[in-house]
Protein backbone atom coordinates (compact mmCIF):
# COMPACT_ATOMS: atom_id res chain seq x y z
CA UNK A 1 0.00 0.00 0.00
CA UNK A 2 1.11 3.05 -0.87
CA UNK A 3 -1.13 6.37 -0.14
CA UNK A 4 0.55 10.26 0.33
CA UNK A 5 3.76 9.05 1.31
CA UNK A 6 2.51 6.32 3.54
CA UNK A 7 3.87 3.01 2.85
CA UNK A 8 2.76 0.08 4.31
CA UNK A 9 5.09 -3.19 3.72
CA UNK A 10 2.64 -5.97 4.78
CA UNK A 11 4.45 -9.16 6.40
CA UNK A 12 7.80 -7.43 6.50
CA UNK A 13 8.28 -9.79 9.66
CA UNK A 14 7.37 -13.16 9.93
CA UNK A 15 6.94 -14.87 13.34
CA UNK A 16 10.10 -15.97 13.99
CA UNK A 17 11.22 -12.24 13.64
CA UNK A 18 8.05 -11.02 14.94
CA UNK A 19 8.89 -13.54 18.62
CA UNK A 20 12.95 -12.47 18.46
CA UNK A 21 12.23 -8.41 18.35
CA UNK A 22 9.44 -8.59 21.07
CA UNK A 23 11.61 -10.53 23.36
CA UNK A 24 13.97 -7.96 22.77
CA UNK A 25 11.64 -5.33 24.04
CA UNK A 26 10.76 -6.85 26.60
CA UNK A 27 14.36 -7.38 27.66
CA UNK A 28 14.61 -3.13 27.86
CA UNK A 29 11.01 -2.93 29.55
CA UNK A 30 12.86 -4.40 32.36
CA UNK A 31 15.30 -1.68 33.10
CA UNK A 32 12.90 1.17 30.88
CA UNK A 33 9.75 0.00 32.23
CA UNK A 34 6.03 1.56 30.26
CA UNK A 35 4.70 4.77 32.13
CA UNK A 36 1.23 6.38 31.31
CA UNK A 37 1.97 9.71 30.00
CA UNK A 38 -0.26 12.78 30.63
CA UNK A 39 -0.99 14.91 27.80
CA UNK A 40 0.21 18.36 27.84
CA UNK A 41 -1.37 20.89 30.47
CA UNK A 42 -4.32 19.12 31.43
CA UNK A 43 -2.40 16.31 32.58
CA UNK A 44 -4.96 13.95 31.95
CA UNK A 45 -3.37 10.55 31.55
CA UNK A 46 -3.56 8.63 28.10
CA UNK A 47 -4.42 5.16 27.40
CA UNK A 48 -1.62 4.33 25.59
CA UNK A 49 1.52 3.25 27.85
CA UNK A 50 4.57 4.48 26.61
CA UNK A 51 8.71 4.10 26.95
CA UNK A 52 11.83 4.41 24.60
CA UNK A 53 14.99 3.38 23.58
CA UNK A 54 17.63 4.98 22.09
CA UNK A 55 19.45 7.92 22.93
CA UNK A 56 16.20 10.23 23.44
CA UNK A 57 13.09 9.10 24.19
CA UNK A 58 9.71 11.43 23.22
CA UNK A 59 7.91 12.11 26.65
CA UNK A 60 4.78 13.41 27.50
CA UNK A 61 3.61 15.05 30.61
CA UNK A 62 1.81 18.76 32.39
CA UNK A 63 4.91 20.55 30.51
CA UNK A 64 4.01 19.27 27.10
CA UNK A 65 5.85 16.99 24.39
CA UNK A 66 9.63 16.83 24.45
CA UNK A 67 12.90 14.53 23.46
CA UNK A 68 15.00 13.95 26.58
CA UNK A 69 17.44 11.23 27.43
CA UNK A 70 16.23 9.25 30.07
CA UNK A 71 13.39 7.98 31.82
CA UNK A 72 10.62 10.22 33.13
CA UNK A 73 9.90 8.09 36.23
CA UNK A 74 13.19 6.34 37.13
CA UNK A 75 15.05 8.82 35.52
CA UNK A 76 17.34 6.56 34.04
CA UNK A 77 18.91 7.11 30.78
CA UNK A 78 16.91 4.62 28.01
CA UNK A 79 18.36 1.51 26.90
CA UNK A 80 20.11 1.36 23.27
CA UNK A 81 18.04 0.63 20.52
CA UNK A 82 18.40 -3.34 19.16
CA UNK A 83 20.17 -4.09 16.72
CA UNK A 84 17.23 -6.00 14.51
CA UNK A 85 15.40 -2.39 15.07
CA UNK A 86 18.54 -0.98 13.30
CA UNK A 87 18.65 -3.07 10.37
CA UNK A 88 14.98 -2.78 9.72
CA UNK A 89 15.58 1.39 9.89
CA UNK A 90 18.67 0.78 7.57
CA UNK A 91 16.81 -1.56 5.05
CA UNK A 92 13.63 0.43 4.61
CA UNK A 93 14.29 4.28 5.98
CA UNK A 94 16.13 5.62 3.02
CA UNK A 95 18.12 7.48 5.17
CA UNK A 96 21.97 8.28 5.87
CA UNK A 97 21.53 8.60 8.89
CA UNK A 98 20.46 6.03 12.08
CA UNK A 99 17.47 6.44 14.16
CA UNK A 100 17.86 8.21 17.65
CA UNK A 101 14.87 7.47 19.23
CA UNK A 102 12.50 4.59 19.39
CA UNK A 103 8.75 5.05 20.84
CA UNK A 104 7.50 2.00 22.12
CA UNK A 105 3.99 2.36 22.47
CA UNK A 106 1.42 -0.24 24.43
CA UNK A 107 -2.04 -0.49 23.68
CA UNK A 108 -4.48 -2.73 25.67
CA UNK A 109 -7.83 -3.45 24.20
CA UNK A 110 -9.11 -0.18 25.04
CA UNK A 111 -6.59 2.08 23.92
CA UNK A 112 -6.43 4.50 21.18
CA UNK A 113 -4.53 7.39 19.86
CA UNK A 114 -5.74 10.77 18.23
CA UNK A 115 -5.00 12.50 15.42
CA UNK A 116 -1.41 13.88 15.76
CA UNK A 117 1.40 14.83 13.60
CA UNK A 118 4.86 14.01 14.74
CA UNK A 119 6.47 17.07 14.53
CA UNK A 120 8.79 17.51 17.85
CA UNK A 121 11.61 16.40 15.71
CA UNK A 122 14.34 18.78 14.33
CA UNK A 123 15.02 16.68 11.33
CA UNK A 124 11.88 16.59 9.57
CA UNK A 125 13.37 15.34 6.30
CA UNK A 126 13.84 11.67 7.88
CA UNK A 127 11.07 9.61 7.63
CA UNK A 128 9.55 7.49 10.69
CA UNK A 129 9.73 3.97 10.56
CA UNK A 130 6.49 1.82 12.50
CA UNK A 131 6.85 -1.45 13.24
CA UNK A 132 3.62 -3.42 14.70
CA UNK A 133 3.58 -6.54 17.15
CA UNK A 134 0.57 -8.11 18.16
CA UNK A 135 -3.32 -7.43 17.66
CA UNK A 136 -4.78 -5.72 14.91
CA UNK A 137 -5.02 -2.25 14.89
CA UNK A 138 -7.03 0.22 12.44
CA UNK A 139 -4.95 3.01 11.74
CA UNK A 140 -6.28 5.98 10.10
CA UNK A 141 -4.33 8.17 7.50
CA UNK A 142 -4.93 11.93 7.05
CA UNK A 143 -3.72 14.73 5.41
CA UNK A 144 -1.61 18.09 6.45
CA UNK A 145 -4.84 19.66 7.76
CA UNK A 146 -6.92 18.15 10.66
CA UNK A 147 -9.89 18.21 8.52
CA UNK A 148 -8.62 16.45 5.83
CA UNK A 149 -10.16 12.95 4.22
CA UNK A 150 -8.96 10.44 6.12
CA UNK A 151 -8.35 6.76 4.79
CA UNK A 152 -7.95 3.94 7.50
CA UNK A 153 -5.65 0.41 7.03
CA UNK A 154 -5.66 -2.28 9.31
CA UNK A 155 -2.68 -2.71 10.02
CA UNK A 156 -1.72 -6.09 11.52
CA UNK A 157 1.37 -7.94 14.19
CA UNK A 158 4.85 -7.94 11.49
CA UNK A 159 3.76 -5.06 9.57
CA UNK A 160 6.03 -1.94 8.80
CA UNK A 161 4.89 1.15 7.92
CA UNK A 162 6.86 4.05 6.53
CA UNK A 163 5.82 7.73 6.74
CA UNK A 164 7.72 9.59 4.30
CA UNK A 165 7.68 12.72 2.30
CA UNK A 166 4.28 14.19 2.29
CA UNK A 167 2.92 11.54 5.20
CA UNK A 168 5.78 12.99 7.56
CA UNK A 169 3.52 15.94 8.07
CA UNK A 170 0.04 14.05 8.03
CA UNK A 171 -2.43 13.51 10.49
CA UNK A 172 -2.35 9.88 11.50
CA UNK A 173 -4.03 8.30 14.66
CA UNK A 174 -5.27 4.34 15.83
CA UNK A 175 -8.69 4.43 16.21
CA UNK A 176 -8.94 1.15 17.90
CA UNK A 177 -7.45 -2.25 18.60
CA UNK A 178 -8.73 -5.43 17.70
CA UNK A 179 -8.39 -7.61 20.76
CA UNK A 180 -7.57 -11.85 20.25
CA UNK A 181 -6.44 -11.00 16.95
CA UNK A 182 -2.90 -12.20 17.31
CA UNK A 183 -1.63 -15.12 19.23
CA UNK A 184 2.03 -13.01 19.72
CA UNK A 185 1.38 -11.43 23.21
CA UNK A 186 0.31 -13.79 25.67
CA UNK A 187 -1.10 -10.79 27.41
CA UNK A 188 -2.95 -9.26 24.52
CA UNK A 189 -2.77 -6.23 23.17
CA UNK A 190 -0.50 -4.68 20.39
CA UNK A 191 2.91 -2.75 20.79
CA UNK A 192 4.15 -0.16 18.05
CA UNK A 193 8.05 0.62 17.69
CA UNK A 194 8.73 4.32 15.88
CA UNK A 195 11.96 4.38 14.62
CA UNK A 196 12.64 8.58 14.51
CA UNK A 197 15.40 10.96 13.68
CA UNK A 198 15.17 13.49 16.02
CA UNK A 199 18.81 15.52 15.22
CA UNK A 200 19.72 17.01 11.53
CA UNK A 201 22.78 14.90 10.89
C1 LIG B 1 2.33 6.85 16.36
O1 LIG B 1 1.71 7.51 15.54
O2 LIG B 1 3.20 7.37 17.07
C2 LIG B 1 2.06 5.38 16.55
C3 LIG B 1 1.22 4.80 15.47
C4 LIG B 1 0.84 3.36 15.70
O3 LIG B 1 0.70 2.92 16.84
O4 LIG B 1 0.66 2.64 14.70
FE1 LIG C 1 2.65 9.44 15.24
Amino acid sequence: MNYNGYCLHSGFLGREGQEKLLLRIRDLLQDAPLYTPQMPRTGKPMSVRMSNCGTLGWVSDKQGYRYQEYHPENRIPWPAIPQILLDIWAGLAGYSAPPEACLINYYDAKARLGLHVDKDEIDMKAPIVSISLGDTALFRMGGTGRRDPTRSVRIISGDVMIMAGPARRCYHGVDRIYPGTSSLLAEGGRFNLTLRRVSTP
